[in-house]
């Protein structure tokens, strides 16, 4: 911080960066692209299951993979990294930023969320939920569905071997 301030007058003195006088005219691009309008971008995938976690009929979807015991470790360490800041770590809403002023959520043991599939934290974590921010750019598809198998079946059904629940995951 000290050097920063230090190295203050010596920036002002340059003046502004962004105040240069440029005579010089950009070039045209050597080589126009043609994108067709209907163009997907990279990576994205045009199955609605899949981009926002719905069926096209309605409904949340159908988790798509099956996921091995040493999934479910794995599955345990992104909840951990990912969801637990906020949710808590067995999911009940008691994060550690909680404390820091970030709304608090409904622990996922409430009966209201508890009874919802696999599918509904698929779809907060790909399309985010009201205050909570998507995590779908961060996130890989799959990973966001074995962080939703993982709360479903370890968190709130106790349905994942004990091998996963005694994991020590960092
Ligand atoms: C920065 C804090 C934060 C992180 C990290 C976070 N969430 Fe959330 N989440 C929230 C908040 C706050 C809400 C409630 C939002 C609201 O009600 O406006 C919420 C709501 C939810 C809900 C809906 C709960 C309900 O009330 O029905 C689900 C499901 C959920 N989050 C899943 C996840 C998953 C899965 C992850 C990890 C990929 C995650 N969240 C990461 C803050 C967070």
């Amino acid at each position: 911080m000290i050097r920063f301030l230090l190295l203050l007058p010596l920036l002002s003195a340059c003046g502004w960066m962004w105040d240069q006088p440029k005579a010089k005219a950009f070039r045209p691009a050597p080589l126009q692209v043609e994108v067709p309008e209907e163009r997907v971008r990279f990576g994205e995938n045009l199955n609605p299951e899949v981009r926002l976690g719905v069926k096209p009929e309605g409904g949340f979807a159908e988790n798509p993979y099956t996921f091995a015991e040493a999934d479910w470790v794995r599955g345990k360490a992104l909840y951990g990294s990912f969801c637990a800041i906020c949710h808590g770590v067995r999911g009940e809403g008691d994060g550690r930023v909680i404390p820091l002023g970030v709304p608090k959520p409904r622990s996922f043991h409430d009966p209201g969320v508890r009874a919802m599939p696999e599918g509904y934290f698929y779809f907060a974590a790909t399309n985010g939920f009201g205050r909570m921010l998507s995590y779908k750019s961060r996130i890989p598809e799959r990973e966001r569905w074995l962080i939703a198998h993982y709360i479903k079946r370890c968190l709130l059904d106790a349905a994942c071997p004990k091998e996963v629940m005694d994991a020590e995951v960092h």
